[in-house]
């Protein structure tokens, strides 16, 4: 007999929950693909160090790119090898529950829970990812009383109030910490003519971005190519306490939280 799953499905990155077990799987919402044969050459962790770094042939893409599927066979295959590193086949069916971006079309949640029961899951269903950030954060969600939750994730931010055991309020805005990924790139980019990666601008991001001035000395060293020579060039950056050079002012002005550990769905 199959354990029963939870899915937080997320732009950035995929948790499986089982029944009993616990957080089973933790990985990037990446898969690799054989651009000429279409054959996954990887997924996950394995499959985001490859981003940016490959070869012609062979492309790493996050198929919910802005909490949005942009590619339904992908994200339907990406499931399904999900479901079968955590032991689902046709035989052991799961019941399974997936939390996805509040912001997806009804069509694109159609899509999520057909390929979770293609992949082998007795029944799929879908919950609000403010909703499961609340229960995993133990909210008193069936009170009379307003909870606010506030997730900023990978490619969307979403702001809900739940009272009585429902979503009173949600606003969810396809905006989120990719594209401030995107604004360090572009800011490198233009005031300093190094062209780096997407994940070189989040190492950035995580080790000096901040929504106020840093407590203690942080540094940042970015690897990227000249965009006049195409040559490797390095720059190290540090804000140190008590004010950050002003140069960094315009990318240290940045917060974002991850709060799939917190909603632990
Ligand atoms: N300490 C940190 N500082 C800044 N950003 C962080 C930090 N930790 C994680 N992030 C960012 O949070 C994002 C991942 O968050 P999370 O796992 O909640 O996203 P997700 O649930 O996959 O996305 P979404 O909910 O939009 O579909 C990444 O873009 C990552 O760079
Ligand atoms: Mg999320």
């Amino acid at each position: 007999m199959a354990r029963d799953l939870a899915i937080d499905l997320g732009t950035a990155n995929t948790l499986v929950y089982m029944k009993g077990k616990g957080i089973v799987l933790n990985e990037p919402s990446v898969i690799a693909l054989n651009r000429q044969t279409g054959e996954v050459l990887a997924t996950g962790r394995e499959a985001w160090q490859m981003i940016g770094r490959t070869p012609g042939y062979i492309v790493a893409v996050r198929p919910l790119r802005g909490g949005a599927i942009t590619d339904f066979e992908i994200t339907e295959r990406m499931i399904r090898l999900l479901l079968q590193r955590v032991g689902v086949s046709r035989f052991t069916r799961p019941k399974v529950v997936i939390c996805v971006p509040s912001a997806i079309t009804e069509v694109e949640r159609r899509a999520v829970t057909d390929a979770a029961r293609r992949a082998g899951a007795a029944d799929a269903q879908l919950i609000e990812q403010p909703m499961a950030a609340a229960i995993g954060a133990d909210l008193p969600i069936d009170e009379p009383v307003g909870n606010m939750v506030i997730d900023i994730g990978g490619g969307t931010s979403e702001t809900a109030v739940i009272s009585l055991g429902g979503i009173v309020a949600l606003e969810a805005v396809r905006v989120g910490s990719f594209d401030i990924d995107a604004a360090i790139q572009s800011y490198v980019r233009r005031e300093h003519g190094i062209a780096i990666g997407e994940r070189t601008a989040e190492e950035v991001k995580m080790a000096i971005g901040s929504a106020e001035p840093a407590e203690d000395e942080s540094q940042a060293e970015v690897r990227g190519r000249d965009l006049m020579t195409g040559l490797p060039k390095t720059r190290r950056w540090c804000v140190a306490s008590p004010r950050p050079h002003p140069s960094l002012l315009r990318t240290s002005s940045v917060a974002a939280c991850s709060s799939s550990a917190a909603a632990g769905c």
